[in-house]
């Protein structure tokens, strides 16, 4: 029998700055009215300055570790679009924050995707013998490439982290992740991107007036964006369907990325499956891109919806453009 990867411990943090819609609408253009009916979202943490994607990282990795029992792994991949320097990969310095010594540790770079190819990174070296246990990190500090001034953007975006452990184990036992579908459409880059700090365009001198320039922040063109997110996360939501054998209409939680409420209930709807059987926070903590899935995946975990046994389905779309779903019969595991 092949080896499966196998679910084994969750954990997740938010920095304790709460963010209201009412606080956005005093420095934006912007309204509480507005931005819960078009996104459903009502509030979203914020890290303060000294705050990076590590810190957070460090915490949810710590309650991973204790929601499996044990803090031996030998892989660390941290998905982010926020590391905490261009150079090196932040991945290294949590593993040895986290007392994992010289395990193997990287960054991946997915956007709000990364988490799903994350898992399927991790699942990939537990097939092949490179690891037997690995934390999975989703880790994000957007606050730090919003631009106070874009209202399109800044009202959207949360900070948090969310870790999972997964293990060595049987495809047929409860936790084992039933495959992966991934994919992305590099053609479509420019509808979510920094422009500037990479390869292609370094960060310009700061103008006279020593301000950010703006193309240091985050973009993103909301629209495009939502039709891409329905299309593909249905698309790749039902190929997943198909390889673990499952009728839409037996999945008892569909666990989207949490960009959009009208997002995942227009992907509930392609599917054919209840809206109710979708698990939501982002009214919550906003878009926290990499750390979404996990972070929605423990909230409904805690708050009594997804219980031993369910099937969950997971499913996201972000920047690149990147596409991803993963599926597993939920297993005795609590958050940490
Ligand atoms: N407050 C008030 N008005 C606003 C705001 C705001 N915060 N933001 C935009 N508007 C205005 C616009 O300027 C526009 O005004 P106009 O009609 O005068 O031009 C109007 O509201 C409508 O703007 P749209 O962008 O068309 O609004 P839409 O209903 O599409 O909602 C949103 C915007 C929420 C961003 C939506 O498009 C969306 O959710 N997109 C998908 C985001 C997503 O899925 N992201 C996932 C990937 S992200 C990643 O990978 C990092």
């Amino acid at each position: 029998m092949s080896r499966a990867a196998v679910l084994a411990g969750l954990g997740t943090y938010v920095p304790p700055r709460v963010v209201t819609n009412e606080e956005l609408s005093r420095t934006l253009d912007t309204s509480d009215e507005w931005i819960r009916t078009r996104t459903g979202i009502t509030r979203r943490h914020w890290a303060g300055p000294g705050t990076a994607t590590g810190d957070l990282a460090v915490e949810a990795g710590t309650r991973a570790l204790k929601s499996a029992g044990s803090g031996d792994v030998d892989l660390v991949v941290l998905a982010t679009t926020t590391p905490d320097h261009p150079c090196p990969a932040t991945a290294p310095e949590v593993a040895s924050r986290l007392g994992l010594q010289t395990v193997a540790a990287y960054d991946l770079a997915a956007v709000c995707s990364g988490f799903v190819y994350a898992l399927a990174s991790a699942t990939g070296a537990i097939a092949a013998g490179i690891a037997e246990r690995a934390l999975v990190i989703g880790a994000e500090t957007y606050s730090t490439i919003l631009n106070p001034e874009d209202r399109t953007t800044s009202v959207i975006f949360g900070d948090g982290a969310g870790a999972v452990v997964l293990r060595a184990g049987d495809p047929d036992e409860p936790g084992a992740l039933l495959g992966h579908d991934l994919g992305s459409d590099g053609s479509l880059k420019d509808l979510i991107i920094v422009p500037s700090g990479g390869s292609r365009q370094p960060v310009a001198a700061a103008g006279t007036s020593g301000a950010r320039p703006a193309d240091s922040y985050f973009s993103m063109q909301g629209k495009p964006v939502f039709r891409h997110a329905v299309t593909r996360m249905a698309a790749s939501s039902q190929a997943m369907l198909d390889r673990a054998g499952w009728a839409a209409e037996t999945v008892d939680w569909f666990v989207g990325h949490q960009a959009n409420v009208r997002i995942l209930h227009a992907v509930a709807d392609q599917l054919g499956m209840a809206r109710e059987r979708t698990a939501v926070n982002l009214d919550r903590v906003g878009n926290t891109s990499a750390a979404s899935i996990p972070l929605a995946l423990a909230d409904a975990v805690t708050g009594g919806l997804i219980t031993p046994g369910d099937r969950v389905l997971m499913s996201a779309f972000g920047g690149g453009v990147t596409w991803g779903s993963t599926a597993l019969v939920w297993p005795e595991v609590a958050p940490g």
